[in-house]
């Protein structure tokens, strides 16, 4: 078989074997083939596409690249969760505890942030001495007994996905639905959980802008989740403003832990409510997912989640009194207002914007190897729909070595005003497979 014959078929239109999908994939993770071979393969798949078929094809090849994690021996139904990323998305630090409050054993691999998005993992190690790296026996070990786990993505598993993806990020290959929909169905289907739920963000900040793309990359992912044996449902979710009122790491972290004290935060509630209702119900805990509502609203309100959080960071050797004092966080020892130069109403807050915001305060990376501050951040003090008058704080930038001009001018700008009332849009936009 000949990589270039391979081209040729993707360029023309044509429909890729699993032998010619296998071929390429073993090939490249073993660097048999060139980069500029594979980019030129993954150019054609951006323009010609994929059929159902073959991204199953290509997800089960990524799948095939590494190990892969059994939780067979773990009793009850595992469910993973997996957001498609925007910012100020603590998603993850809410439901992982409320789902394991209601019985649900959840192994959680996440990632580190990049960019103007966040990730997980930088956000829990932002709480002291909270560890994310750990050998699977600890990991399976930590879900059979206290019902969670969170660390850090190995190298071990989806290899070919993380060298491909290294590769679309610098060929202009990434926006690609069926390119997306493989490399995050694999890393879920490698790493063992039974059913997944998928937030697939929508809007200026996310990879989707459009509601229509959106739900072309959900079920795409739900057509691969199912035809693999894996119940998926996807729940497109609102990303034209970020998410919550805290952007950055430590802020992120207290952010979450009002709401897993009660605190019913707009926009951020109604997606962990949503979320959290749907793990239930994949994980047997609810016959329907509307009957989850109230059970999570409960762990939420009576605290038993917030308890599994403390249990949670202890367990991985973090400073678990941070759940009653948040102010043991890291702390900015600096902060500047950024008010309104106009009287209105806040139409948008450009997601985007503000995550460079705060990834110029040292919340974020610029490349990989960057450090960050785990105290810097921004507050929104304005949500998409309030009145402000000129004047008025938007929006209080906290840093510790950073220069915050550049941030300023981007968070100033991020708040769009206008003479109307914004219209309300609601946090949920769609779910797509939640029928079965
Ligand atoms: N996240 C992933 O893991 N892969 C993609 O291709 C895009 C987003």
């Amino acid at each position: 078989m000949q990589i270039t014959d391979i081209i040729r078929k993707k360029k023309n239109g044509g429909v890729l074997s699993a032998e010619e999908i296998t071929f390429f994939v073993d090939g490249y993770t073993k660097g048999e083939i060139p980069d500029y071979q594979a980019s030129a393969l993954l150019m054609a798949i951006w323009f010609a596409g994929m059929n159902k078929e073959e991204t199953s094809l290509l997800t089960m090849s990524y799948v095939h690249s590494g190990e892969t994690i059994d939780l067979s021996d773990i009793p009850g139904i595992k469910v993973d969760k997996h957001s498609t990323g925007g910012v100020g998305d603590k998603v993850s630090l809410i439901v992982l505890p409320v789902v394991a409050s209601l019985g649900i054993p959840v192994a959680k691999l996440s990632g580190r942030g990049l960019g103007h998005t966040g990730g997980t993992v930088d956000k829990l190690e932002s709480i002291p001495g909270f560890c994310t790296e750990m050998d699977l026996d600890r990991f399976k070990n930590q879900v059979r007994t206290h019902g969670v786990a969170i660390a850090g993505q190995t190298g071990h598993l989806t290899p070919a996905d993380k060298k491909i993806y290294a590769l679309r990020d610098v060929t202009e290959t990434v926006d690609s639905i069926p390119l997306i929909a493989a490399s995050i169905m694999s890393k879920k289907l490698a790493a063992g959980s039974d059913a997944i739920v998928l937030d697939v963000k929508t809007g200026e900040g996310a990879f989707m802008k459009s509601l229509e793309e959106s739900r072309a990359l959900a079920q795409t992912m739900v057509d691969i989740g199912r035809h693999l044996g894996k119940r998926t449902v996807a729940v497109l979710t609102e990303m034209n403003e970020p998410l919550g009122r805290e952007i950055g790491n430590a802020n992120e972290v207290k952010e979450a832990i009002s709401i897993l004290r009660g605190e019913k935060i707009p926009g951020l509630y109604e997606v962990v409510v949503e979320i959290s209702a749907y793990m239930a119900w994949l994980g047997g805990a609810a016959p329907t997912q509307e009957t989850a509502r109230p059970l999570v609203e409960k762990v939420l309100q009576e605290g038993s989640a917030l308890k599994t959080l403390k249990r949670l960071i202890a367990d991985q050797g973090g400073d678990a009194n941070v759940v009653e004092d948040p102010d043991r966080l890291p702390q900015a020892a600096n902060h500047r207002e950024v008010c309104s130069d106009r009287a209105g109403f806040v139409q948008q807050i450009i997601a985007t914007d503000i995550g460079y915001a705060a990834m110029h305060l040292g919340a974020g990376r610029q490349t990989k190897e960057d450090r960050l501050d785990y105290a810097a951040g921004i507050h929104l003090n304005h949500r998409v729909g309030d009145r402000v008058e000129k004047g008025d704080v938007l929006c209080t930038l906290w840093y510790n070595d950073a220069d915050p001009q550049e941030s300023e001018q981007l968070a100033k700008a991020a708040f769009v005003l206008g003479d109307e009332p914004a219209k309300e849009k609601g946090s949920i936009l769609e779910v797509v497979g939640a029928l079965s």
